[in-house]
C-alpha cells in the first residue's frame, strides 16, 4: 500500500499588505497567529497530514479576509476567526457538512470558468 494523499488542503491567505496601502490583506496584527492556530488544532486532533494546511498569497477576495480556502470543494471561508476555525474542523474537516453561515457570498465566489471556455471568451 503506497503513502496515502491528504484528505483535504486548507490553503490560509497569508498576505500582509504593507502599512498604508489601501488594499487590505489577509494578516493584520490582530490576525497574524491564524495560521499557527489553525495547524495547531489539526495537530491536537491528530488529523493533521491527512489535513494539510498549506499558506499562500493573494486568493484575490482581500475584503472578506482573513480568508481560507478547503480543497477538494472549492469552499471559502471568510472573515477567519479561530472559533471559526474550530468549527471549521470539527463539522465540515471531521463531520463532513460545510459550515454554511461562514461561506463566503456567491456574489464574491462564482461558478469557476473552464480554461477551455475563458480560451473561446478571449478569442483564441
Ligand atoms: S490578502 Fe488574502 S485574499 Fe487578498
Amino acid at each position: 500500500m503506497g503513502i496515502p494523499q491528504p484528505s483535504f488542503y486548507i490553503f490560509k491567505c497569508e498576505q500582509s499588505s504593507p502599512p498604508g496601502m489601501p488594499k487590505p490583506s489577509c494578516v493584520t496584527a490582530q490576525t497574524q497567529d491564524l495560521f499557527q492556530y489553525l495547524a495547531q488544532s489539526l495537530m491536537k486532533e491528530g488529523i493533521m497530514g491527512t489535513v494539510q494546511p498549506i499558506r499562500t498569497s493573494c486568493m484575490n477576495r482581500c475584503n472578506a479576509g482573513p480568508i481560507i480556502l478547503v480543497e477538494p470543494g472549492h469552499t471559502m471561508y471568510v472573515r477567519l476567526t479561530k472559533e471559526k476555525i474550530d468549527r471549521i474542523i470539527t463539522e465540515h474537516i471531521i463531520g463532513g457538512n460545510v459550515v454554511e453561515e461562514y461561506v463566503i457570498d456567491s456574489e464574491l465566489w462564482d461558478a469557476p470558468i473552464t480554461p477551455a471556455d475563458m480560451k473561446k471568451q478571449m478569442g483564441r
